[in-house]
């Protein structure tokens, strides 16, 4: 396994409880429902699809990549296996029909077993924030090579405003939306295990500032690099290998 000073939070409390950030982060949920929209405007073409899904996580942002079109299969890593049985057992019926597989390696060993030129799409959300800044460069390395010419990075995530000011102001915001829909509902320890993952996203070895994020693209040799629909801290790139 690659080291990537693995953040167990998705095997805690958190990992349990997932289905919480659709109460205190509704734009988590958003930000999967537009990964899914991109790839159903992809292309044209009826040829089947294969698209590359980093941190599958329980599924969500799965089934809005399988529900966007009939022709595709999706290869979904995560390295979480709290996460990744939740999502086996909500999208049986797709792997049943031959459209889904799981690989539980962490995404940058499984993107160094794939051969090169091989995905028509690498997607993902709310999963390469997560990674160390030295291991999301590989990792955004590795996908140019596995994407095949014309094939598209989509990513919906946290992006760390430019203007850093208005980021505290909006991190600080979101503290504030935690507390107001987990206190009502007693969920103290969950509370605690958000705000905890949060200093780990906001972190200076963590942290995916939009403008280095898009550089990075750039220096890797992608174009047609667009962020779009941000809601806060949250927004959508894509990417194109030329
Ligand atoms: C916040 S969840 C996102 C899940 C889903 N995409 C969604 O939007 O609900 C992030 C997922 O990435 C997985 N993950 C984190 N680091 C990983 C790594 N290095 N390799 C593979 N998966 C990883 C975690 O286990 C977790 O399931």
């Amino acid at each position: 396994m690659n080291v990537t000073a693995y953040d167990a939070i998705f095997s805690s409390i958190i990992g349990h409880e997932y289905d919480t950030l659709k109460l205190i982060c509704p734009a988590a949920t958003e930000m999967s429902r537009l990964v899914g929209e991109a790839v159903k405007i992809y292309s044209t073409s009826t040829k089947s699809l294969q698209i590359v899904e980093l941190g599958g996580g329980t599924g969500i942002t799965t089934l809005a990549m399988l529900s966007a079109r009939p022709n595709l299969h999706v290869l979904s890593i995560d390295n979480e296996p709290v996460m990744q049985d939740q999502a086996k057992k909500h999208l049986q019926q797709w792997i049943a029909d031959g459209h889904l597989n799981f690989c539980s390696d962490d995404a940058l060993t499984a993107l160094q077993n794939l051969p090169e030129n091989s995905a028509d799409i690498i997607a993902s959300a709310y999963t390469l924030h997560n990674f160390l800044i030295s291991y999301r460069e590989q990792v955004i390395k590795e996908i140019y090579r596995v994407l095949k010419p014309n094939g598209q990075f989509i990513n919906g995530d946290r992006y760390a405003l430019n203007d850093t000011r208005q980021h505290t102001r909006a991190v600080q915001d979101e503290i504030s939306q935690y507390f107001k829909v987990l206190i009502p509902l007693d969920r103290s320890k969950v509370l605690e295990q958000w705000i905890v993952h949060l200093f780990n996203d906001e972190s200076q070895d963590h942290i995916m500032r939009e403008s280095v994020a898009l550089q990075q693209l750039h220096d890797f040799g992608f174009s047609d690099i667009k962020i779009s629909d941000r809601i806060n801290v949250n927004a959508l790139v894509k990417a194109k290998k030329p």
